[in-house]
């Protein structure tokens, strides 16, 4: 007989919460199409993985308000990544160990059992009086629905880590099976003051051994690195980590949080990994802490949390902030990785309008058939040595949000600066282009509040937060040069 799984109070409370709130309905609508956070706040996306059948995703939670707060775990379920059924709240900041907060980490299917694993806080006085926030990595066990912290817990704490290096910053498990043995990944500060990345090992999930440090930031990208992820796709090696305090250069990264994948070869007998190739993974002004999962198709699917920390852009009044990326398909090509949002949104297509071939003017020109405000767009450029192309959505009299190509210095510009945006932040991003060839190719996915841009086949992405109101959805564009215009657009309808 199934064990009965013991919700705690702090549990039980935030359901209840929950479903109170839920009740009520939050003031602002959400995304149709991509999962959002309940109520209150939401970060990282965790535990993303398929148990059963059915695939989980679980996220870093504060349903209470809409600022980051005392860490839960939420959860909700998909069948296709487009529709999210919510799920009762899976972890509370319930013990010792994490009262500070159930801080990010991944998920397995295991022996029949969906385990979580994630790092526990603990806030602890020390003998001079300063409060230290231990990060130790915790294991709960479930059925999908309810989740038991083992007795075990904390199952890797600050005694197997490289001597002198960080019990306090240590976090973000990412787990995987490969046989017999169950992986981990742990983001951590080294001596250095930057990142570096952890790998474990165990047979019972309980007895973790020491692997190796899998890769070092030395300094080189930002300093902490959070949120690993490391995965085989296509013959290659993938390291994500998401690092702080990131310097910029040039157009290749920007300062502040980043994401980056490094490319490599791991050998396993030896552990060791071998960086090749390292790029950022998104140029958009909100993407943060992606994670990956392995679909029972064979397809490897990244979301990311549509945000970044240094702005919200919801807030009480809204009555929710937070929400994640399109779920994407990662592939390999020509050692680039490519992502491409997952194949089952062209199952919500309808309404296509197709425009051939032609030449936008100088000057604005508004587009109606291609208005819309939760739609995708396929546009193929084809012009040859130097064109300027720009598009503005999410357009009125007074708001849009710009799209310009230009070929001649391979650049794209995302601009959201009169989007209807109200605080003084970073609005602009441009990156320069890996492919400048004569076809070039930009797909653009808007939800009513976030525009995702994808270039050439999804060798490069751009995902942003716009406020605009809903009822700005025009769409304009112009020209300069020579360059044919092509455009599908399709609608996105849920129902
Ligand atoms: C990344 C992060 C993680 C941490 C979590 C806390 O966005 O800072 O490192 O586990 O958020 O909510």
């Amino acid at each position: 007989m199934e064990k009965q799984v013991k919700i705690s109070s702090k549990l039980q409370k935030a359901r209840e919460y929950e479903k109170c709130a839920l009740k009520k309905g939050t003031a602002a609508p959400k995304q149709d199409f991509h999962a959002c956070v309940p109520v209150g706040w939401m970060n990282d996306p965790n535990g993303f993985s398929e148990y059963n059948g059915e695939k989980h995703l679980f996220f870093q939670y504060h349903p209470y308000n809409t600022a980051w707060g005392p860490m839960h775990w939420g959860h909700m379920k998909t069948t296709d990544f487009i529709h999210w059924e919510n799920m009762p709240v899976a972890l509370a900041p319930d013990k010792k160990y994490d009262g500070f907060g159930c801080f990010s980490g991944g998920a397995i299917e295991w022996k029949g059992r969906h385990v979580l694993a994630y790092t526990g806080v603990e806030r602890r006085k020390e003998e001079d009086g300063q409060c230290k926030d231990y990060q130790m990595q915790c294991i709960a066990v479930g059925d999908g629905v309810n989740y038991e912290k083992i007795k075990e817990n904390p199952v890797i704490t600050g005694d197997k880590i490289p001597e002198g290096d960080s019990a306090f910053d240590f976090r973000d498990p990412k787990i995987w099976v490969d046989g017999d043995i169950i992986y981990m990944v742990v983001g951590n500060r080294s001596k250095d003051g930057s990142g570096q990345i952890l790998l474990y090992k165990t047979l019972d999930l309980k007895n973790w051994e020491f692997v190796t440090v899998l890769d070092k930031c030395n300094n080189r990208y930002g300093k902490m690195w959070e949120c690993p992820d490391f995965f085989r796709l296509e013959g290659e090696d993938i390291l994500i980590v998401s690092p702080q305090e990131m310097e910029a250069r040039e157009l290749e990264f920007h300062a502040g949080d980043g994401t980056i994948y490094i490319l490599g070869s791991f050998e396993k007998e030896k552990a060791v990994f071998t960086e090749k190739v390292i790029r950022a993974l998104d140029m958009g002004l909100d993407f943060y802490a992606p994670q990956t999962m392995l679909t029972s198709d064979g397809r490897r699917i990244m979301i990311a949390w549509l945000q970044a920390w240094c702005a919200s852009w919801f807030d009480e009044r809204d009555g929710f902030c937070g929400m994640m990326t399109l779920p994407r398909e990662l592939h390999i090509k020509n050692g680039i990785l490519c992502q491409n949002p997952v194949r089952e949104l062209e199952s919500y297509y309808q309404n296509k309008v197709e425009l051939k071939e032609f030449v936008p003017g100088e000057t604005y020109q508004k587009y109606d058939e291609l208005s819309g405000r939760v739609q995708n767009l396929d546009i193929t450029l084809d012009g040859e040595e130097s064109y300027q192309f720009e598009i503005q959505l999410a357009a009125d009299d007074v708001h849009y949000t710009a799209i310009k190509y230009d070929k001649k210095e391979q650049m794209l510009t995302f601009d959201r600066s009169n989007s209807g945006v109200r605080r003084d932040a970073a609005h602009v991003r441009s990156m320069r282009i890996l492919s400048n060839d004569r076809i070039v190719k930009l797909r653009i996915v808007m939800d009513r509040y976030s525009i995702e841009l994808f270039v050439n086949g999804g060798e490069q992405a751009m995902t942003s937060v716009i406020r605009t109101p809903i009822k700005s959805n025009g769409v304009c564009m112009r020209t300069q040069g020579n360059v044919k215009v092509s455009v599908i657009k399709h609608d996105i309808c849920l129902l």
